[in-house]
Formats: structure tokens, sequence, C-alpha cells
């Protein structure tokens, strides 16, 4: 089949693998092309066991594979044969050099760019699909149009806004799609073939169209703001936890306000993901670097605050034991950073069981989709760690349960047999508050929720 137009996309990871699948999935008369340079990802996405849990997916990209919708390593032939190129290689935080521990390491997005420009033979539009810092897009120029073939490579940045475990939802039926481009003729022209392909299903107001320079600030700031809200409701958690006001009924009256809004507002043990630590720290870099030292320290209170819940949480759980977790096993429920995902980056439960091993205790660890990714975070340091599939076993004979991340299938276990199974008094600190405290207190447990009184029987 000929297909119109051949899109390509660098990166088969969380965000390059679900979105070109969605696309792919839109677009039939497109052909879909995901490279990596990693065989093994890529031998997965061809197979029926994809790298990454996401609900949907599995459908979305058995309907296109084989037709549309192709996962290779061949990034040569990928480049050559592609009119769109969209790069979603990952830029994590730097970890050396200037800037180490806030900048963004751009060292794939420079080497990808060199890839494009040796491989390519004719024009191409360049689409920055990972979150970068604002003005990428000038170095991405220079690079490109450095080279000495007379190519016109157009930027256009189109950062992602889905969020794990709803990205299918996300990207079929998102609140926006941001498309920023140079406005030049050419700009403009590169802007609306990407539009375009959004065009097939979603309406003229979502698709957004701005400068490239807010596109891609937009994006720092979206997840900034989201961060925040998180931070500030962790925030008054601990202020609730010592007036015994609560931190849910405080959530929900505030957010019932039509100008703050109802969502992103529960307090928990702290965000985690691959996404808002890495881009408000990169916020906070880049303000720093323009002498804009007051608005880099606002940004940073928001992953201080962070920092402190985590720290909060564990230490409580240490001290409400009586001071001493040595030798005494703890069940940790979830690993995940959050729920239908089984993704592990910068999971709040990572902190958690780090500080409970330097304490001596012994982990166990249940979490329906994330047992494959803990063990890899933990290598070198789980000689006290197991990993169990079934939460009833990871719960037998231990001290207490630590509730890390907010999966459904928490909810509705037989607390009362997982009790029965337990050293006594048994704890459970619930870290996403999403259990029945009054019921839990009911069968035996000493509870300690985020931002509300314990409910204990001492
Ligand atoms: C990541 C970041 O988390 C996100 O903020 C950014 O916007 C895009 O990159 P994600 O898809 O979650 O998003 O990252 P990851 O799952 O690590 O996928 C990146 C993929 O790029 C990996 O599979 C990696 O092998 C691949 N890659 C990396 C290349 O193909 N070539 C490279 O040179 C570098
Ligand atoms: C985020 C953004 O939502 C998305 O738009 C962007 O493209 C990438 O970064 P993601 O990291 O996948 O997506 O997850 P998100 O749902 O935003 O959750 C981030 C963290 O915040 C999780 O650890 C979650 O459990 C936590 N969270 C979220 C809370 O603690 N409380 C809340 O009210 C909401």
């Amino acid at each position: 089949m000929k297909f119109e137009k051949n899109i390509l996309c660098i990166g088969a990871g969380y965000v390059g693998g679900p979105t070109m699948s969605v696309i792919a999935l839109k677009c039939p008369e497109y052909k879909v092309t995901v490279v990596d340079i990693n065989k093994d990802r890529i031998n997965q996405w061809n197979s029926d066991n994809l790298p990454i849990y996401e609900p949907g997916l599995d459908e979305v990209v058995n309907s296109c594979r084989g037709k549309n919708l192709f996962f290779t390593t061949d990034v040569a032939n990928g480049i050559k044969e592609a009119d769109i190129i969209f790069v979603s290689v990952n830029t994590p935080t730097k970890t050396f050099g200037e800037g180490a521990g806030m900048a963004s390491d751009l060292q794939y997005w420079e080497k990808t760019a060199h890839e494009i420009i040796e491989h390519s033979d004719r024009d191409k539009i360049i689409v920055e699909k990972s979150t970068l810092p604002v003005r990428t897009a000038e170095a991405l120029d220079k690079i490109l149009s450095s080279n000495e073939k007379g190519i016109n490579f157009e930027i256009v940045s189109n950062p992602e806004f889905l969020a794990e475990g709803t990205a299918i939802k996300d990207l079929i039926d998102g609140d926006r799609v941001l498309i920023g481009s140079h406005n030049t003729e050419a700009g403009l022209k590169a802007a609306k073939a990407i539009s375009n392909i959004y065009a097939h299903w979603m309406t003229d107001e979502k698709i957004l169209t701005t400068n490239l320079w807010s596109s891609e600030l937009t994006k720092l700031v979206a997840n900034a703001f989201l961060a925040q809200r998180i931070s500030s409701v962790n925030s008054i958690s601990a202020l609730c936890e010592k007036t015994d006001a609560d931190i849910s009924e405080i959530s929900y009256a505030v957010g019932k306000d039509s100008r703050i809004g109802s969502k992103f507002l529960n307090a928990s043990v702290g965000f985690g993901g691959s996404c808002f630590r890495k881009d408000i720290l990169n916020l906070v870099y880049i303000a720093r670097s323009y002498g804009l030292i007051e608005v880099a320290d606002y940004w940073e209170m928001v992953i201080k605050m962070n920092e402190y819940q985590e720290t909060r949480f564990v230490n409580k759980m240490v001290k409400e034991m009586f001071n001493t977790v040595a030798d005494k096993k703890i069940a940790v429920f979830g690993f995940a950073f959050k729920a239908n995902t089984g993704d592990t980056r910068e999971s709040p439960a990572i902190v958690i069981i780090k500080k409970l091993l330097e304490e001596r205790a012994n982990i166990a660890i249940t979490d329906p989709k994330a047992l494959k990714n803990a063990r890899l975070d933990l290598e070198g340091i789980d000689q006290n760690v197991s990993y169990e599939p079934d939460p009833y076993k990871a719960a037998d004979g231990s001290s207490a349960i630590a509730l890390a991340t907010e999966w459904d299938e928490f909810k509705d276990l037989d607390y009362k047999r997982i009790y029965d199974s337990m050293k006594k008094p048994a704890f459970i600190f619930d870290g996403r508050n999403i259990l029945n405290h009054k019921e839990l207190f009911d069968i035996g447990f000493n509870v300690y929720p985020i931002g509300k009184a314990s409910l204990t029987h001492f």
C-alpha cells in the first residue's frame, strides 16, 4: 500500500510509543514508524508483551501494528523515508558538569539531530516531542542548519501532555494539543502539517498554535503548576495532622470553588513520575541562569516540599513504631509512582524503602504491575527485600503496612484476614488516603492517614 506521508518517531518510550500508536490508529493513510536504539525494547513492542503497561494500549497496537504502525531499530532508513520526524528521546536531569542535578541533559537530542542530518536527503519537519528547556529549538536550528546538503529542517514544538495510566484516553480525548513554530511562512506551513495530523480526531478549538518559545515553556509551566498544587496541599496536610483538621474535607471544600477546581488536590506521600521533578528543576535552573533568583527559589520550594512530604511520612512510621523498625517486617503496598502504570521513576516508594532499609527493616513489596521495575531500582541494596505479587503474603507476619500507591486493588482486600496474619500491634500508614480508616481501626489496626488525625488503640 502507498501511504500519503511517512511519520517517524525516534524514541519508543512512555511518550513515543503510545503517541505514535494513537496517530497510526487515527490516520490510516499515514505510515507511522517508531525507532529506538534499544533492541530489547523494540522486540517487546513487536511482541504480545509490550514494554509498558498502559490501559487500552494493547488494543490500539494490535489493531495497527504491521498495517501502518511499525517498530524497528533501523534508525537510518526510518530517517531517510520520513517526511515528519517526532523526537521523543529522553532528556534526563544532568548528572555531571555544569548544571548537574538541575539542567536537562540534552546529549541524546544533539546526537539525534546529527543522525537526522546524516541520513536525510530532502527537507523534513522535525518535531520536539520530548520536554525541552525553553529556547532549545534555537540550538537545534543551528545544528540542523549546519548541514552541508542544502536541506531545510523546520522545527516544530509539540509537547506531550499525556499522563501515564490514562495515556490513551489523554491522547484520544485530550484537553488540548499545542503546536509551536517559527512565525515564518515555512514555520507556519510546518505547524499546519502537524495540526493536520491531530485534526483527524480533534476539534479546531483544541489545537492551539503559538510561537516556538511559548510552546517549549508551556510544557514546563504546566507540569510546574500541577506539581505545585500537590505540594500546596501536602504542606497543608502537615498542618492538619497538628490541628485535627482533615485534609480531605479541606481539599473538597477548597476545590468546590470553581476558580480553583477539584482536580489534583489529593494529599499524598509525595508526587513521583519522570516529569515533575525533572521539569521543575529545569525551570529553576533556567530562571537562575537568567539571574532571576526569586523566581528560581519560588519554584524550587515545590520540590523541597515534596522531599519534605516523603521524608515526613517515613519518619512518622519509625517514630510511631516506637522509634525502631530494626528486624521488623514492613509490607509496602505499591511501588509504582501512581496507579495504573508499572513505571517507578521518581516513585516516593523508593525514598521510603531506602530509609526503612537504613533503619534495618525487612521489606516485602507488593504491586500489581511494578515488581519488575522495583527489582531494577533496588538492585544491590535488596538483601532484606522480598518481591511478592500477592498482597496477603506480603503482609503475612509483618508489623506494618505502608501504602504508597493508590491502586484500586488495595481498597478491596480482606483487611480482617490481613490483620489476623500480622504481628501485633499492627500499624497501617495510608500514604494515599484511599482506605476506609474507621473500618481498619475497628478491625484492630493503628491507622495513620495523611493530613488527618490518626486512629490508635494506645
Ligand atoms: C522521556 C521523558 O521522560 C520526557 O520528559 C521527555 O519529554 C521525553 O522523554 P519517556 O518516553 O517516558 O519520555 O522516556 P523513555 O521511556 O526513557 O523513552 C525514551 C526512549 O528513547 C528510550 O527507549 C531510549 O532507548 C530511546 N533513545 C534514547 C533513542 O532511541 N535514542 C537515543 O539516542 C536516546
Ligand atoms: C504528568 C502530567 O500530568 C502530564 O500532563 C505530563 O505530560 C507528564 O507529567 P504523570 O507524571 O504521568 O503526568 O502523572 P500525574 O498523573 O501527573 O501524577 C504525578 C504524581 O503526582 C503521581 O505520583 C501522583 O500519584 C501524584 N499526585 C497526583 C498526587 O499526589 N496528588 C494528586 O492529587 C494528583
